[in-house]
């Protein structure tokens, strides 16, 4: 029987990066994986394929919206929803077989199959036993059920993100439960598409936790594009018919019951943390109250030789925030230090226009009664979001200490978002104020002037506004 150093539980990004840097440590590493791919719920029906949709879908949006006015005339293009399905198939398959590569490039065992813990040092996939010195849970995150609902993602009337990217057909009539990043980057992709999408979120705002600024000119802007909000309601049951379904809901202030009908319904109301089956409880690993599995400062379960990280604990369930505690593990357990900074881990909505924060929020950091500034720039005032029509109701907003001008956070809702938040993201590792950020020289036209620009209104005044 081969002796490892590590096996990996789960190939997704959190694992499949953990077992890239054991093996370059020099650890003799494998990974085990039950899927046919590897590459975990973001490549295979998460983050990738929704990339794949998000971005297809933009072009159809750009065709019929924007492109007239470009000088681009002719017919909108048609959408050939099964060739669609099938580039995004190619998007997925070129993502899997690159981790395949990476794995096989560093000689990384894939043991195919669905792992549990016998005991600390043993993992068991089918009928074989492997030893092992250390094992790393990754085995991420599911959809969290909702009381009442019945998801059916064969049948494609009610769903979840895993059936909505998949639908035999485009609907008429879609309902998503939740305003969440995932209700709302899919609920975008068949709003262009045609569909008629109405969103019920339990809270007043969408994506909850997110600064209060953008959740209002975000909900806006989805508006525009022709996504309806019933904010503030509960979703209480779904029944679902032969090609139909209604969604019945109850307003949070209280009132009577309301019902809404679609020949879809996805459900996004959160996902939870994914340990079935691996044998857990008869080891004694601690969970948290929430289901995730308790792990300390260096993601050491209770049980020694256990290690755990990714959606399955406690944390964001972003696969970045995963990758970087897989690598941060891989260099503890090969006796170095590593180290996760979870101040600064970025959240990406991938809507058009897109959406990212870091650090913390204006509302949260007035709520500790700390002292700061805002420094606030419209990309109305820059002259590249014009050019791509993502200038409207966009901006960028950036947080500093009071004193000291160090960055805390920020917040951005215009083109391009989710690139431009990387340069806060140096900004604050390197522990930088707003002055540095608007004393650096940003080329011009770019996106990232938008940045400095709020920078800039940290300190004098922005330019441009
Ligand atoms: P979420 O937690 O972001 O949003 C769920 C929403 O559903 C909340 O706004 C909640 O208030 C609402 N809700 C819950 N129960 C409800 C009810 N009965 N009636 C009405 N509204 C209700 O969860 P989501 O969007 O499902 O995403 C799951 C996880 O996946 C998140 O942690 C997210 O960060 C991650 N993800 C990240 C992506 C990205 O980084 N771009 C993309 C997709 C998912």
């Amino acid at each position: 029987m081969a002796q490892y150093d590590v096996i990996i539980i789960g190939a997704g990004p959190g694992g499949y990066v953990s077992a890239i840097r054991c093996a370059q440590l020099g650890l003799k590493t494998a990974i085990v994986e039950g899927r046919e791919t590897l590459g975990g719920t973001c490549l295979n029906v998460g983050c990738i394929p929704s990339k794949a949709l998000l971005h297809a879908t933009h072009l159809l949006h750009e065709a019929e919206h924007n492109f007239a006015s470009m000088g681009l005339k002719g017919k909108a293009p048609s959408v050939d929803w099964d060739q669609m399905k099938s580039y995004k198939e190619e998007v997925i398959g070129q993502n899997t077989g690159g981790v395949e590569f990476l794995m096989k490039k560093n000689k990384i065992d894939w043991l195919k199959g669905w792992a549990s813990i016998p005991a600390a040092g043993q993992v068991k996939v089918g009928d074989e036993v492997h030893a092992t010195k250390n094992i790393v849970i990754a085995s991420g995150s599911v959809p969290s059920a909702l009381p009442g609902v019945e998801v059916d993602n064969a049948k494609g009337i009610v769903v979840d993100s895993t059936g909505a990217l998949e639908l035999p057909k485009i609907p008429k009539k879609m309902v998503v439960i939740g305003a969440g990043v995932i209700g709302l980057e899919l609920g975008s992709v068949y709003a262009r598409l045609g569909a008629e999408v109405t969103v019920v979120e339990y809270m007043d705002a969408v994506c909850p936790g997110m600064d209060a600024d953008v959740q209002r000119s975000f909900k806006r802007i989805l508006e525009k594009q022709g996504l309806t909000f019933v904010m503030g309601a509960a979703v209480k049951g779904v029944e679902a018919g032969k090609s139909k379904a209604k969604v019945s809901y109850e307003p949070k202030k209280g009132g009577d019951a309301q019902t809404l009908e679609a020949d879809v319904v996805l459900v996004a109301t959160g996902r939870k943390p994914y340990s079935e089956g691996l044998g857990l409880d008869a080891l004694g690993v601690k969970m948290t109250e929430r289901g995730q599995i308790a792990t300390d400062g260096h993601w050491a379960t209770s049980v020694p030789g256990i290690y755990a990280i990714g959606d399955v604990i406690q944390g964001p369930m972003l696969a970045h925030k995963a990758e970087d505690e897989g690598m941060a593990v891989a260099e503890v357990i090969a006796g170095k230090h590593g180290h996760v900074n979870y101040g600064v881990i970025p959240g990406v909505v991938y809507t058009t226009p897109e959406v990212a924060t870091v650090g913390a929020t204006e509302d949260a950091l007035k709520a500790e009664g700390r002292k700061i500034k805002v420094g606030k720039f419209m990309f109305m005032g820059n002259a590249r979001a014009k050019a791509v029509h993502q200038a409207e109701g966009g901006f960028v907003k950036l947080i500093a200490d009071k004193e000291t001008d160090r960055i805390l956070g920020a917040a951005i809702i215009g083109p391009g978002a989710g690139d431009l938040i990387h340069e806060i993201c140096v900004a604050m590792e390197f522990g930088a104020s707003a002055e540095d950020i608007a004393l650096t020289c940003h080329a011009h036209p770019t996106y990232s002037e938008a940045v400095r620009e709020a920078a800039l209104a940290c300190g004098d005044g922005a330019i441009h506004s």
